[in-house]
């Protein structure tokens, strides 16, 4: 079977290679892998900025959104042959920490947990895999290809919970949302907020292609101004930011009605220097009681909220995000960036690959 691998640490090491079927053990899902999302992570790992190789070895299998059809399933896994699943990324760190110990992987204390496809363990960026049954999440077969957005989808998931969880600290009666960035996440966080039936915005640098029609596609609206004119125009109870960009994340942190929340989803590289009012920032969120919250990765409740938020979208609408589809053989095209792209897919299918 083919795989994609790459050496973490080293540019310019992303291959395709042959590797033989995992077996699965323990009571693990024999997965056909169907298609692989590529997202910001794999890039940095791709450029030798970030991942980690499983212990003993310096390649990694690289990709952690997946979808692919069970071949396999043990008796009693509450699986069967042919189910469609996503595979969870996170495994809980081994101490454990006291949230790794009741299932809330994604806020480990001692970052000693693993990822597939990105931290000591081998992704799902392979024709076939295996998974254990406890962190796969079953894909409505009405979704077909589009059941690869589940993993950004329970990343956007969890960040909702994090907005909901800190508003309901008081009264809380959100009405508008500005999302910052109409990649994938904040596409997909846009449609959540949507599903909420909160007033939606969304901000982006384009004003062509394909993401602003994604966004009036959704009832939401969709702006290319400055940052700070939006915010001044939209006065958001919550903004979801998921570019990274600092100049964008401190303007929101400033701009939002009072009570607001600021969601961080976008990690930015370091080394940026911006020259801010840290008086004002503090002076605002201070006297608004307004929260900054950083979100990252997704525990299994978020994976089953995700599934829920796609059950109920428009499956061509999430097609619609897929702008870019690559056959494996030809992967690092679907590792650089190309104008226009929103969510490029690795296809993994034997018969397109
Ligand atoms: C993944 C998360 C992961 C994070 C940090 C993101 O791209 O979606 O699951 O926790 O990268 O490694």
């Amino acid at each position: 079977m083919r795989a994609v691998t790459v050496t973490p640490g080293q540019e310019g090491s992303l291959g395709v290679r042959d590797l033989p079927e995992p077996e699965p053990e323990h009571g693990e899902l024999l997965v056909d892998g169907i298609a692989l999302g590529v997202c910001g992570t794999d890039r940095e790992i791709v450029s030798g900025a970030y991942g980690t190789p499983p212990p003993g070895r310096d390649w990694l299998v690289l990709g952690h959104e997946s979808l692919g059809r069970v071949r396999q399933a043990p008796a009693g896994s509450g699986f069967a042959s042919g189910d469609l699943v996503a595979g969870v990324v996170r495994r809980p760190d081994p101490v454990p920490c006291g949230a790794c110990a009741r299932g809330e992987f994604d806020m480990c204390r001692n970052q000693r947990y693993t990822e597939r496809g990105i931290k000591e363990r081998d992704g799902y960026g392979a024709q076939t895999w295996c998974v254990d049954p406890a962190y796969a999440v079953r894909v409505e077969p009405r979704l077909g290809s589009a059941g690869v957005l589940m993993e950004p989808t329970s990343v956007v998931a969890k960040a909702w919970e994090q907005v909901e969880r800190v508003g309901e600290r008081g009264w809380f009666g959100p009405r508008r949302v500005l999302v910052t960035g109409a990649g994938p996440i904040g596409l997909l966080a846009a449609l959540l907020s949507v599903q909420r039936g909160l007033e939606t915005h969304v901000l982006d640098r384009v004003t062509r292609g394909v993401k602003p029609a994604l966004v009036g596609g959704l009832g939401a609206t969709y702006h290319s101004d400055d940052i700070d004119a939006v915010l001044d125009d939209v006065r958001p109870d919550i903004v979801i930011e998921a570019t990274g960009a600092a100049q964008v994340v401190f303007a929101a942190m400033r701009g939002t009605a009072p009570y607001g929340i600021v969601c961080l989803t976008g990690v930015s590289p370091s080394g940026r220097r911006l020259t801010v009012d840290a008086g004002v920032v503090n002076r605002e969120i201070v006297l608004e009681n307004d929260v900054v919250v950083g979100s990252v990765n997704a525990n299994r409740r978020h994976y089953q909220q995700a599934a829920d938020a796609l059950a109920k979208a428009d499956v061509d609408w999430l097609e619609r995000m897929i702008t870019r589809r690559v056959p494996v053989a030809r992967a690092e095209e679907a590792f650089r960036r190309e104008p226009g792209d929103v969510k490029t897919v690795l296809s993994l299918d034997p018969s397109t690959a």
